[in-house]
């Protein structure tokens, strides 16, 4: 049985008990906001954190509920990351539904407020479930202390991307730094080698060489999604990272190769709002036409080709193998 198979139900419901406990006896604002937050979680999501987690767990230990239950403090860190990311993004769909900041009948400012607040809680909560499993103290140790490292790095990856994107004078290499920062550490990095220390397993810093390309692999699918996936199945806009005016490989791409007249038509709508469907085709084709997808493709396959070819140094037994590989051809294959 794969990977996602056999444990996403069981963090499903471990998110679920979770939520349920913390629930159980609250009122007013303070239960309007767990509830909230449970929605959210809950929703949609695919689960990869917690997936790598156990995946880096399992390459030295038998899976056990210890493992299941610390790996939703990665979900609870992934919603509060969402929270923010939208209310920053100005995004108003994520997993299918409304974004967080869109799901309080408040006005304007307070529900972004509120929403601020209620990441910080989910924060509150991701620590929690962590430190509360039953582990040595050194290895619980040294994974919260890979869990503040991994937050930082996508802390300072989010600044890159809110302002590197602002100038004119952003490379490629600007680009794939913000991958590795803002998702490549906390995505599948940093969740693999939590799940390592946590087993005790030798020299976890091996994993660098599979997780950080993977990880900038799936943030080049994220951009390639959210400029040409379908808005149903994916959960969120196709326009958004447009119309923020965010400058992915796919764009700068196309400013080396696409003609002047072509770069000029993406240059005056980049980062507006109300792209017309019409207008957005034409830029879907630009990019396209110009080869700037086809070479985004490649360099993700790179990246890809790179996790594949560190695989072997992981572990020695076939079954670890085929799941590292089974867990590397979702993360650029999925379409969602
Ligand atoms: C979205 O992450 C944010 C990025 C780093 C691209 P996911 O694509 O893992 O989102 P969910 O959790 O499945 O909704
Ligand atoms: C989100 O990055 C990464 C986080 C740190 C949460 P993006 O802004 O690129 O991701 P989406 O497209 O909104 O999911
Ligand atoms: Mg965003
Ligand atoms: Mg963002």
């Amino acid at each position: 049985m794969d990977f996602v198979s056999k444990y996403k139900g069981q963090i499903d419901a471990a998110l679920e008990k979770f939520f349920t406990d913390k629930i159980e006896g609250k009122s007013g604002i303070e239960k309007e906001a767990i509830s909230k937050l449970r929605e959210f979680t809950m929703r949609g999501g695919k689960r990869i954190r917690p997936l790598f987690m156990i995946l880096g767990y399992w390459l030295n230990s038998d899976v056990d509920d210890r493992i299941v239950k610390a790996s939703i403090s990665l979900e609870l860190m992934q919603s509060y990351l969402l929270i923010h990311d939208d209310i920053i993004d100005q995004s108003e769909i994520r997993r299918g539904g409304p974004s967080f900041h869109r799901m309080f009948g408040y006005e304007g400012r307070i529900n972004e407020g509120i929403s601020i607040v209620c990441a910080d809680l989910s924060d509150a909560y991701s620590h929690e479930a962590l430190l509360d499993v039953d582990f040595p103290p050194d290895r619980l140790n040294s994974a919260m202390k890979l869990m503040s490292e991994i937050v930082e790095f996508t802390g300072i990856g989010q600044l890159m991307d809110i302002t590197l994107s602002l100038g004119d004078e952003m490379t490629v290499d600007d680009v794939t730094a913000i991958h590795k920062y803002k998702t490549a550490q906390y995505t599948v990095n940093g969740p693999m080698k939590m799940g390592a220390i946590l087993s005790g397993y030798r020299d976890p810093n091996r994993i660098d060489r599979f997780g950080l390309p993977l990880g900038i692999a799936f943030q080049i699918q994220d951009d390639i999604l959210g400029m040409f996936g379908d808005e149903k199945e994916l959960g969120k806009s196709v326009v958004s990272d447009f119309e923020e005016g965010k400058k992915t490989h796919l764009i700068l791409y196309t400013y080396q190769m696409a003609s002047r007249a072509e770069i000029d038509f993406i240059r005056e709508r980049l980062g507006r709002k109300g792209i017309s469907r019409e207008d957005f085709e034409r830029v879907r084709n630009i990019i396209e036409k110009c080869g700037a997808l086809d070479k985004t493709r490649e360099l993700l396959k790179k990246y890809y080709d790179e996790a594949i070819s560190s695989i072997s140094d992981l572990s020695p037994s076939p079954s670890h193998r085929d799941q590292l590989k089974y867990m590397a051809d979702l993360m650029v294959r999925r379409t969602k």
